[in-house]
């Protein structure tokens, strides 16, 4: 063959050669269509909101993903820290608009940005939300630009205060820090000289989250319920897809969803493991419930509070199978006490801890590993006599409320975000 003895692969192109032309066009083509059937095409549920868009958004994350473990590989720096570089690069500068006054500040040593509705006259008492980001625990941020404008958006139509919390992150950090920082920033709010500072109704306060933020958002609204120093009390909790136990990893959700985007169930478990310090080697034993198996003790009880055979209608639960091991890792129980641990896991709180909590919204979307996180969590606080509005998406997945601006647009984000800002003006 003549090409071969051409010494650069440039040459190849501006040669002429019809022959070669063709060659390197189909080298081209079949490397596109193997990129493209590799990273894009994944089959989804037809039930989704716009499937293909969501394919894209899915092929564009696990690329992303993969260059950062290959990172991580080469000795270029933690791969989710390599992450957070990649995907939390656009932060907003704190801008201040006609309605909306929007500042960075410190409380108690904890970053936060706070937005105030400045329509009303100085001094008008108003509602307040304090809102946690999510990104399982080490991505995303409170200045991101999804988190500034659903902040800047709940603030002027609920025409509340909201302070968002830049709370630190996996991997320079892990369990209970985020927590810590969390109650740090919440409680130096509730504080009544500095509610008075932002003219807050200290009787109409929420606190709020979604997927990670959402489970801090319930640890948070758990640990303040039960403190009795804590005078001035939330008034309402609203929790957005959150993740809330890491007890049952094979719920039906879990089963039904392992590999839908944006979120798999191995993805959820390493977030889990990292947030909690936990060697990445156990997560094999996780997927197969080996860490509650009956043999480990002090789980087999707690396992009770989410035993989704009874906490779960009929419609979710399917044709799908507990898995309980009766022979698995009871040592993992001693090397790993956040497993028992209700500040890292709400939904396994007691039911006397679940009695004292607020008026409470969860969202939940049926294509989501942590649906049923949710819906057990909305069941227990209902059984334990709390007022509880559970909105269900069909179409929904999970982080859709944070693909609400272009080119990331889902009509079901957009529904989802209208609905929760909907309950939080008629309930706060
Ligand atoms: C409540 O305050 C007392 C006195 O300051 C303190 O000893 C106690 O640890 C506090 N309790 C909690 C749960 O923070
Ligand atoms: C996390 O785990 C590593 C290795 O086991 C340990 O050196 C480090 O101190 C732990 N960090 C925290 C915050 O517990
Ligand atoms: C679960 O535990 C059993 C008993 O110790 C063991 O045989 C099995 O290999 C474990 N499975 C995983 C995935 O670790």
């Amino acid at each position: 063959m003549k090409a071969t003895t051409l010494p650069k692969f440039g040459l190849f192109l501006c040669s002429g050669h019809e022959e070669v032309k063709m060659k390197v066009a189909s080298a081209l083509i079949t490397a596109v269509a193997a990129f493209t059937a590799y990273y894009v095409y994944r089959p989804m549920p037809s039930t989704v909101s716009e499937p293909w868009k969501l394919m894209l958004l899915d092929a564009t994350f696990r690329c992303a993903q993969d260059l950062c473990n290959l990172a991580d590989y080469f000795g270029l720096g933690h791969r989710l820290r390599v992450l957070y570089y990649v995907s939390s690069c656009d932060k907003n500068d704190p801008v201040s608009s006609g309605n909306l006054k929007v500042t960075d500040t410190i409380f108690d040593g904890v970053e936060v940005r706070v937005y105030e509705p400045t329509s009303e006259p100085h001094g008008t008492m108003k509602r307040s939300i304090v809102y946690i980001h999510g990104g399982g625990w080490a991505l995303g941020g409170a200045r991101t630009r999804s988190y500034d404008s659903l902040c800047r958006k709940v603030s002027e139509d609920v025409n509340a205060v909201v302070v968002s919390i830049e709370y630190r992150l996996v991997p320079d950090v892990h369990f209970p820090t985020p927590l810590n920082d969390v109650l740090t920033a919440t409680k130096h709010f509730l504080l009544p000289d500095v509610l008075q500072t932002y003219s807050i109704d200290p009787d109409r306060i929420a606190v709020s989250g979604d997927s990670a933020g959402g489970n801090l958002a319930a640890a948070v609204c758990q640990q303040l319920t039960e403190n009795p120093n804590q005078t001035i009390k939330l008034k309402l909790q609203a929790l957005v897809y959150p993740a809330l136990q890491i007890l049952d990893f094979n719920t039906p959700s879990y089963q039904q969803n392992t590999d839908m985007p944006v979120l798999s169930r191995l993805g959820m478990i390493k977030y889990w493991l990292d947030y909690l310090n936990v060697s990445l080697a156990l997560t094999h034993s996780m997927l197969v419930n080996n860490h509650t198996s009956l043999d480990s003790g002090e789980t087999v009880a707690l396992r009770e509070r989410l035993n989704w055979n009874t906490l779960l209608p009929v419609s979710f639960k399917k044709n799908y199978k507990p898995v309980v091991q009766s022979i698995g890792n009871p040592s993992l129980v001693q090397k790993f006490p956040a497993l028992l641990d209700a500040r890292a896991s709400p939904l396994i709180a007691t039911k006397e801890t679940l009695q004292l909590l607020p008026k409470t919204y969860i969202l939940t979307c049926e294509h989501d590993v942590l649906r049923d996180d949710g819906t057990m969590f909305a069941k227990r606080l209902q059984e334990a006599g709390i007022d509880v509005t559970h909105d269900h998406y069909d179409d929904g997945f999970h982080g859709c409320m944070s693909f609400t601006t272009w080119p990331t647009y889902f009509l079901v984000g957009a529904r989802a975000r209208d609905g929760y800002v909907k309950w939080l003006k008629e309930n706060l």
